[in-house]
């Protein structure tokens, strides 16, 4: 199992996406707790316009990773969380989507476990998802969270983007953009 964050901060800095796991599944206990922090996700409107699949089937899981090849590891992960909204406001749900996925990542970090997130990608490649899963068409269905015991955050996949994130004196200004700090 992967050391244990020391502190908050420290718990939310160190979250990454997770693409190799180990075949050991994911406790009951642990995805029981996760659906906890899925459920307590503030949504636009307290909406709560969600749906969540828990996915285990090998064979589910294979086929969900045949859709594009970017996500072919969600095969070799134990579990995973299919995030499906109402399909009715689409700006709304997205940013709802956005929450409750990062939510996942950091309560799986947080327990000594991994998530990686995976889109399926084009309205098509969302329509496979959504059969595989029995997903009615006029929901919404765009990614996944994967879940499981870490190998390594090491992007295995040959179109990885560069690791790392820009440094603060790009991302932040102050007072004004492009402001520096007083
Ligand atoms: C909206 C969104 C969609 C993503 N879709 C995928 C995906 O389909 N496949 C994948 O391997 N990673 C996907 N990722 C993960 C990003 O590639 C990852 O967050 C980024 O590379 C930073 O990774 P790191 O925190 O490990 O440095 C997605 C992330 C976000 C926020």
């Amino acid at each position: 199992m992967a050391a244990r964050p020391r502190s908050t901060t420290e718990l939310l800095r160190t979250v990454r996406q997770i693409r190799q796991y180990t075949p050991e599944p994911v406790a009951d206990e642990a995805l029981q707790q996760l659906l906890e922090v899925a459920r307590w996700t503030g949504s636009s409107r307290n909406l709560q316009p969600w749906h969540f699949i828990v996915v285990r089937d090998k064979e589910q899981l294979r086929r969900l990773s045949r859709i594009r090849t970017p996500i072919e590891w969600v095969a070799t992960a134990p579990a995973g969380i299919s995030i499906v909204l109402d399909g009715k406001a689409n700006t709304g749900e997205a940013y709802d989507e956005g929450r409750v996925s990062e939510r996942l990542l950091i309560a799986a970090h947080g327990l000594g476990l991994g998530g990686g997130v995976a889109w399926y990608g084009t309205a098509e490649q969302q329509a496979e998802a959504k059969r595989i899963l029995g997903i009615p068409e006029e929901r919404t269905a765009r990614s996944i969270v994967m879940i499981g015991h870490p190998v390594s955050s090491t992007d295995p996949r040959p179109t990885r983007a560069t690791g790392g994130r820009k440094a603060l004196s790009e991302v932040v200004s102050y007072d004004r953009l492009g402001g520096a700090k007083a």
